[in-house]
């Protein structure tokens, strides 16, 4: 759908979720995270950037599982620390994820992801047309229940630095093997809060698309193993 059907349809409070591609499982589990190998930092930091244009096609499951726990994924399990810092470790954003069977909640811990809503979310987490038909999009979100020793005023700015340091960390590795994202701030905030059924404590801060880049489909990089 083009970016003024959106405007247009968002402005009449119609902006909505479409049926989910297939059945959605409740939980779908995740191949452990391969938390080695990739490219050298400095040689990701050189080539991040913005793309726009993605191939349809799924993401693999170990491509997906690699990219959730480089956002967010538990990478000190004796601390239960992340690789995205968090102000007092209120560890207080969520990555959502849209995929065309439906949305779902990802959960660290479990390494896995929750079903939240059977519906595809993808064309609501965005006004740009390729928002809808690329494979994934996240949607960061703020609990801000898990603040509270945070000064109120101060609880969006702290959520927002820490749903940016995700944000990176996903640019970072997809940089690393060859993947096109971008990080989006541009989107109709109440109508994905209904699409989502978020609770007043929820505050969707960011948005990202990730996907293969346009042109030929390149194989996967083989599992390296580890030092
Ligand atoms: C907070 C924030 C919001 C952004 N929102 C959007 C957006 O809604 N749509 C979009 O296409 N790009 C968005 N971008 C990406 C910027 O346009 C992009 O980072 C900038 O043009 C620089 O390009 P580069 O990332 O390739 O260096 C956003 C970036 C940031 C940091």
């Amino acid at each position: 759908m083009n970016t003024l059907t959106k405007l247009a349809l968002g402005l009449m409070g119609q902006l909505k979720a479409q049926p989910p591609a297939g059945d959605a499982q409740s939980v779908v589990a995740l191949p452990p995270a391969q938390t080695f190998g990739g490219e050298p930092l400095m040689e990701a930091l050189s080539q991040r950037q913005s793309q726009r244009e993605f191939r349809p096609e799924p993401l693999t499951p170990h491509l997906l599982s690699n990219l959730l726990w480089a956002a967010c994924g538990v990478n000190r399990p004796e601390l239960g620390g992340r690789t995205a810092p968090s102000a007092m470790n209120a560890q207080e954003v969520d990555v959502y994820v849209a995929l065309p069977r439906g949305l779902y909640l990802y959960d660290p811990k479990a390494q896995d992801l929750k079903l939240k809503v059977a519906r595809d979310v993808r064309r609501v987490t965005g006004y740009q047309d390729f928002v809808d038909s690329a494979p994934l999009d996240l949607i960061f979100v703020a609990d801000h229940a898990r603040m509270k020793l945070v000064p109120a005023s101060m609880r969006e700015s702290y959520a927002s630095v820490a749903a940016g340091a995700m944000a990176q960390n996903i640019y970072l590795f997809c940089a690393s093997t060859g993947v096109a994202t971008v990080v989006r701030a541009w989107f109709d905030r109440q109508a994905l809060t209904e699409a989502m059924g978020l609770s007043p404590d929820h505050q969707i801060l960011l948005t990202q698309t990730v996907g293969y880049p346009q042109g030929p489909l390149q194989p996967e990089p083989e599992q390296s193993t580890p030092r």
